[in-house]
């Protein structure tokens, strides 16, 4: 199925000039509807929908179709852990969980169009909650359950969920973290969460607080395996994922079902050139939209069997994944650069003990991927000629967008071509298009199917996103475009840093720090980290009468950590006297950034001085 540059052109070509034949091909063609859409599209600027009128359910084409089409024994689902524990679960039994689910949140008063949060492992059952949702219309929104308390409280509030659904703990490097009490602490006197299903692991039993807590399996128990799927509109809401800005509030993106079905379920088959019996490994977590979109609800929409690891890359052992790899005979395997730099960082010697003859596509996504790392990934694990797919996306594109499909001249770093339907450009601040090599933002200027509908309670935001430049969608990515027409990202123009493949906002971080007793004002930024793409550094002036001792700075970490979460807390911290701002008091993080990267400062005008 690979092709020819000639053939990709020419689809390109009509795609671009007819979008709306071209997906309604696709969608009649990939997708099962339970009535059949009115118009392909509208687009009243800035709002835009897809498939108008169309009804489906995502849980449908995910999963009854193919129990129709005689696949019901096939594998959905493999999940391993650290320990090398495998449940696997097929597309039936999956199906009867799934309805199990949907009837228990039935049973508790849920309805279409109701919140539910989760915050979980990356276990079968976190796939059975957000299909469970799906299955009758209530809206999910998954929460990295790497997230503090507060984080946690915040996304909870801003969507007023009613029901929360977590675990007892998930396993990281053969610890156990606990999420329950993370859940406690989140919902305290939130009176709108009127449940929290909670899963119990391993046979083990915690006291659940009566009225508000439902044991996960004891509620699908007492339920029927047979739930019809709730007949949904194109553009009824399929769910929420907060992500991060350059402002200090997570936006919710909003997603719908019609056009992200269309879109996941045909990247998927494109991009990775899909056959009935690949075993699809995707290493992302439920909890980024690479966990949505390539995890769950495309590969299951081409039903194939889709791999789910809990735990970190290296551990037990640093060629854990390589064996698993080898010993599942994973097929497609979708990573970030930074696994591959730190799996780099180990050396060749791990791979060569495994057997990777099982593999034929490969995949990046999160961050641009270095040449040489690139370079490397294909000779010791693509056998030094498998096709890799960088992919640039985003939580709001839900899809793929610019990627070199399978057959296709590939350059290493460069994600390359945009996707068919997809009219993407590298513009100046005013939409005018870029020379040829030359350094701009980058942009597309139709709306695509999955693009995200609205961010919640906050449609100005979501305004923003086609304003910015008037009329065409405004990534917050710098990049260029070759004379062949290949476009390589170069990371965020923004504030919004990417931590080992993680979008994290400076703001974000920066009101977690002035929110700590001893902290005055701080600027963060992202400085490069050869296995991370960018670690954060913060400048902090600190409250007077505070010294800058290794306790306080300590503190100071720990309280980052308690605000939002691991990953958002800063590497280096360093105190100074003031902070570099413009006139109109607006901290110039720029400045910080050349001073400490020994770079040009730049345009200097706006500085107080
Ligand atoms: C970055 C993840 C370069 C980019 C799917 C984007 C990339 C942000 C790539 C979105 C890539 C993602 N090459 N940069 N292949 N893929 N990015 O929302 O800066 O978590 O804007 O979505 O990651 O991150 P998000």
């Amino acid at each position: 199925m690979s092709q020819s540059l000639e053939q990709f052109q020419k689809v390109y070509a009509e795609s671009i000039k007819d979008p709306e034949k071209f997906w309604a091909n696709i969608a009649g063609e990939e997708i099962q509807w339970f009535q059949k859409w009115k118009k392909v599209f509208s687009w009243d600027y800035p709002n835009y929908q897809w498939f108008v009128g169309g009804r489906l359910n995502i849980t449908h084409n995910c999963l009854d179709r193919h129990i129709s089409a005689g696949k019901g024994d096939t594998t959905a689902l493999i999940y391993l852990n650290e320990k090398y524990k495998k449940k696997t679960i097929s597309y039936r039994e999956l199906l009867r969980q799934v309805n199990k689910f949907a009837n228990g949140l039935k049973s508790l008063g849920v309805k279409k169009g109701d919140m539910v949060v989760l915050y979980m492992p990356l276990v079968i059952e976190q796939a059975v909650a957000m299909l469970g949702c799906a299955r009758i219309g209530a809206v999910h929104s998954v929460v990295f359950a790497g997230f503090s308390a507060n984080a946690l409280r915040e996304r909870i509030e801003d969507c007023a969920a009613k029901v929360v659904v977590t675990s007892t703990w998930t396993l990281r490097r053969g610890e156990k973290k606990e999420l329950k009490s993370t859940v406690e602490e989140a919902i305290e006197n939130l009176g709108f969460v009127r449940h929290v299903i909670v899963l119990q692991r391993d046979g083990e039993k915690f006291e659940l607080i009566k009225e508000k807590e439902v044991d996960f399996k004891g509620l699908m128990e007492k339920q029927s395996g047979v739930c019809e799927p709730e007949e949904m509109d194109s553009e009824d809401v399929l769910f929420v994922l907060y992500t991060s800005g350059s402002t200090g509030k997570p936006k919710g993106i909003v997603h719908t079902v019609g056009g992200y079905s269309v879109y996941t379920h045909y990247t998927t088959k494109k991009v990775f050139d899909i056959r009935e019996d690949d075993i699809f490994w995707c290493t992302a977590d439920f909890g980024w939209i690479t966990g949505h979109s390539y995890v769950l609800y495309g590969p299951l929409s081409n039903g194939v069997a889709s791999v789910m690891v809990e735990g970190a890359p290296d551990y037990p052992a640093p060629d854990h994944w390589y064996k698993i790899i080898a010993q599942e005979k994973i097929s497609v395997f979708y990573t970030s650069p930074t696994a591959l730099r730190m799996l780099r960082k180990y050396g060749e010697a791990n791979c060569k003990k495994h057997n990777f003859s099982s593999l034929r596509v490969l995949g990046t996504v999160g961050e641009p991927i270095n040449p040489e790392v690139w370079l490397w990934y294909q000779k010791n694990i693509g056998a030094d000629k498998l096709p890799i797919e960088d992919t640039w996306w985003q939580t709001e594109t839900a899809g793929h967008m610019i990627v070199t499909l399978p057959g296709l001249r590939q350059k290493p770093g460069k994600a390359g071509k945009p996707f068919f339907g997809i009219d993407a450009d590298v513009v100046d601040a005013s939409g005018n298009r870029m020379p040829v090599n030359g350094k701009g933002f980058l942009v597309i200027r139709k709306p695509w199917p999955s693009a995200l509908r609205d961010c919640l309670n906050n449609h100005e935001r979501f305004e923003k996103y086609w304003n910015e430049i008037k009329g065409v969608y405004f990534s917050g990515d710098f990049a260029i475009k070759d004379e062949d027409g290949d476009i390589q990202v170069l990371g965020r123009s923004d504030d919004v840093m990417n931590v080992s493949g993680h979008r994290i906002g400076s703001a974000e971080i920066e009101n977690a720090l002035v929110s700590h007793p001893a902290v005055s004002e701080a600027a963060v930024i992202g400085k490069p980290d050869e296995i991370k793409g960018e670690r954060i550094k913060a400048f902090l002036v600190l409250k007077p009468g505070n010294v800058a001792s290794e306790d306080l700075l300590a503190d100071v970490k720990y309280h980052v950590k308690r605000e939002i979460a691991s990953m958002a807390v800063p590497e280096e911290i360093e105190c100074v006297a003031s902070l570099p701002k413009t006139r109109s008091g607006k901290i110039m993080r720029r400045l910080l950034k050349a001073k400490e990267l020994r770079q040009d400062v730049g345009d200097l005008s706006v500085l107080d001085k």
